[in-house]
């Protein structure tokens, strides 16, 4: 090891003795530079070669350094240990000196996180560097919307560039790892967690996925500003009992390959370096104990080469679960399961040793989970760059990033309905606009969960958004009506009215505000929270257009106000560039185009309500159904149709999956196939044409349903098999045609085996998961 402080780079010592450089970075407004030019930028190496490391194939510099290991720094490396409280060094310095931490989480400034590395490179027997972990969920200063607003982009490209930004700011810090995308499937929006999920379904979660470990990984991991991606929580989370976060889930094995884990393969294929387990129970195993997931699964069948880290402390809550009578044992099952590093608890520190001494884990199970661990360092090149020079990346907060924000957020928003087209207004037709609601100016409540980092300094607000747009040429009356969204006191209620009345128009920012979602944060009613029903009511009065900006991390039931407004933008939260984002959707400045990646129940006793459902034994329909309200109770009957419905919600969601409306008029026509038939192990074309026939330019999400009509075990009524994102200039038409592999129809049958079955298929093109558009074709088996 080379020695001390002067093996550091000038410029990284120039750092660590001027920590309020990194202060005054968060408020910079940098250059304007290309988003492909800040990944082209030559990075200074400060090259600390490590003599025991640096030269050899990654198995060779792992197994070099595994041999010279001792059990205690072995399980060191296992363990990884918060540093959020005080000044780390002086709490963790003689962990990382004796080589019993190998990895922190939450320490973001550089000048402490360069300190620790400095102690691990140098001051440890071995050198070996920390992976430093960090939660950057949806953007690290520059806040992109969250997670479940990226995916109502329905976007690949944009999820991973707003990663890539992500990525790159964090690393600034010295994190070098992030415990993100969280791609647990959910069809419960009573759930907090929601919010930083990809929503209901697996194809659209597995290409999301994808897209934002590319976006942290980069096509280098080694190269500066690319971050380890964590995939979690392996598995099953989504399925929480009620939505109650942490709550159990049982979910029969064909389900859980079908839809929970697909995602999760998905990113695997992709080079996801890292899993988080889940803290939640799956079928009776809590899954950080669960060796059929962490073993069987995803090292046997899948193959996955990069390692495990368990959620926070959840090793030592399987005792809590009662999976184990103590922590010794919650070790042991973590362990034995496939659990490599344990997230901030301290059952693998105190306990490990004595469970190999004692020969119920043997060094090999240890051994292999180390190697998991060091080869993640090598290839990240830590052990060659284990320090950061903030210098050397682009500044927080740069232009790009705040494009890429405000792309994401314009492409998020999703426009749920337009009555007499009330949107979008005009600055040639308005002279005056009522701008009201808890909402429309709360910087930091428009970021979302999970924004540790998020600098709501540069957050821009609806209220400053519409300013900005319509300059003088609007009076813009502005009341805030509500002190947050779950006041109960109405008194500024008249105010609101009044300036609805001395207004052409309304629009009203309600929502929820971050708190509301998120992890621990469930709700059980899912309504509009406080008195802004009644606030939606009260302003209806005034006689004016009313349009309704909802930011929230989740879909909420609109039930009770749907019919009291002309139009309702649903943002999310959409983060740092929320404000302009919505202001240019009002305004027409560009379409909404933002699509539903969950579906919108109408009451909570609906959930779970999803679109890929089973079509059961009596199926719903119209004719089939009957409303409570309906029932003659002076002739009563015995049957009401005898179907699927619910008596008080039928059998509809309030919004579908896919739903999303646009500024221009979309027509979908003339579907076909390539063939009637394919063979098994080939491709067949699906296409329709899309003419755009409004009079302004659009985006417009092109969705690809399928339905197999007989399976071995039974099969959703439409699954989602492909999605493109297009413009139309007005007046024109293109033809939209998705690949389809047989492959890509394959499902778990009753055999827990991956198969395609050859029958009969309808395919849907269109712009929901309730298009009409209609062919059909046949997979023949090969001979
Ligand atoms: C969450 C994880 C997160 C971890 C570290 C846990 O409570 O479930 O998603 O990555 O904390 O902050």
């Amino acid at each position: 090891m080379q020695g001390g402080r002067a093996a550091l780079s000038k410029s990284v010592r120039r750092y660590m003795n001027d920590s309020s450089r990194v202060g005054a970075m968060t408020s910079h407004f940098g250059v304007l530079v290309a988003l492909r030019g800040m990944l082209l930028v030559t990075f200074m190496s400060t090259s600390i070669a490590n003599p025991l490391n640096s030269t050899g194939s990654i198995d060779q510099r792992v197994a070099k350094l595994l041999a010279q290991m001792t059990l205690a720094e072995k399980i060191g490396q296992m363990s990884q240990a918060n540093a959020s409280d005080g000044y780390a060094p002086d709490y963790l310095g003689d962990g990382l000196r004796a080589g019993r931490i190998g990895s922190v989480l939450n320490v973001v400034d550089v000048v402490v996180v360069n300190e620790l590395q400095r102690i691990a490179v140098e001051e440890s027997r071995l050198g070996i560097p920390l992976m430093v972990g960090r939660d950057v969920i949806h953007g690290f200063k520059t806040v992109m919307p969250i997670p479940l607003g990226q995916a109502a982009t329905w976007n690949p490209d944009i999820v991973r560039d707003a990663a890539r930004i992500a990525a790159l700011e964090a690393a600034t810090t010295g994190v070098n790892w992030t415990f993100a995308p969280m791609i647990d499937i959910s069809r419960d929006p009573r759930w907090g967690r929601i919010a930083e999920s990809p929503g209901e379904d697996p194809y659209l979660a597995s290409r999301l996925g994808a897209a934002m470990v590319e976006g942290f990984q980069g096509d280098d991991i080694a190269e500066r500003g690319t971050i380890a991606a964590c995939a979690k929580h392996f598995a099953g989370y989504g399925a929480a009992e009620s939505g109650r976060d942490y709550a159990t889930t049982n979910i029969p094995e064909n389900e859980l390959r079908n839809v929970y884990l697909q995602p999760f393969k998905a990113v695997v294929d992709a080079g996801v370096m890292t899993l988080m387990t889940s803290f939640s129970d799956l079928n009776g195993v809590p899954a950080t104990g669960n060796e059929f997931l962490l073993r069987e699964v995803l090292r046997e069948e899948w193959r996955f080469g990069g390692f495990v880290v368990s959620d926070y402390d959840s090793v030592r809550q399987l005792a809590i679960h009662g999976l184990t009578g103590n922590d010794k044992d919650s070790a042991f099952e973590a362990v034995m399961a496939g659990v490599d590093m344990e997230m901030a608890g301290d059952a693998y520190i105190k306990h490990l040793a004595e469970l190999v001494e004692e020969g119920r884990i043997s060094i090999d199970t240890i051994d292999s989970a180390v190697a998991s661990i060091l080869r993640a360092k090598i290839r990240l090149g830590l052990f060659e760059n284990p320090y950061t020079d903030p210098a050397e990346l682009p500044p927080l907060g740069s232009e790009i990033a705040l494009q890429t924000a405000k792309k994401a957020a314009l492409q998020s928003a999703v426009l749920l309905k337009n009555d007499q087209e009330v949107l979008p207004l005009s600055t040639d037709q308005l002279n005056s606009l009522a701008v009201v609601g808890p909402l429309a100016d709360a910087p930091y409540e428009q970021l979302g969960t999970w924004v540790f980092d998020g600098d709501r300094e540069t957050s821009i607000t609806g209220i400053e958004g519409i300013r900005d747009l319509v300059g003088d040429e609007v009076d813009v009356n502005y009341v805030r009506a509500m002190d947050t969204s779950r006041s109960r006191a109405s008194k500024s209620f008249d105010e609101a009215v009044e300036a609805a009345r001395g207004s052409d128009a309304v629009v009203l920012f309600l929502g929820e505000e971050s708190i509301l979602s998120g992890e621990a944060h469930s709700r059980a009613d899912i309504n509009l929270p406080g008195e802004q029903a009644e606030l939606v009511r009260r302003v209806r009065e005034a006689g004016k257009p009313v349009v309704a900006v909802i930011m929230a991390g989740r879909p909420l039931t609109l039930t009770n106000i749907i019919d009291e407004v002309d139009a309702i933008l649903f943002a999310w939260h959409p983060g740092t560039m929320g404000g302009p984002a919505i202001a240019d959707l009002l305004f027409g400045v560009e379409s909404p185009s933002g699509k539903l990646p969950v579906t919108f129940p109408r009451m909570v006793g609906q959930i779970p309500i999803y679109y890929n459902q089973k079509n059961t034994g009596k199926p719903p329909s119209p004719d089939k159904i009957v409303h409570i309200d309906d029932i003659d109770t002076h002739a009563p009957q015995t049957s009401f149709g005898m179907t699927a419905f619910h008596l008080d919600a039928g059998y509809t969601p309030l919004f579908p999956f896919g739903h999303g409306l646009t500024y221009a008029e979309f027509g979908y026509a003339n579907i076909r196939t390539s063939a009637d038939e394919v063979t098994v192990g080939d491709v067949l074309i699906v296409s329709a044409d899309l003419t755009n026939h409004g009079d302004i330019a659009a985006d417009e999400v092109v969705q690809l349903y399928v339905r197999d009509l007989v399976g071995n075990v039974t099969r959703p009524v439409r699954e989602l098999k492909g999605f493109r994102r297009v413009r139309l200039e007005p007046g024109q038409t293109i033809n939209v045609d998705f690949e389809l592999h047989t492959d890509d129809l394959s499902f778990y049958g009753r055999n827990m085996r991956l198969t395609t079955e050859p029958g009969e298929f309808h395919a849907w093109i269109g712009g929901s998961s309730e298009t009409k558009l209609r062919t059909e074709f046949c997979i023949i088996a090969c001979n």
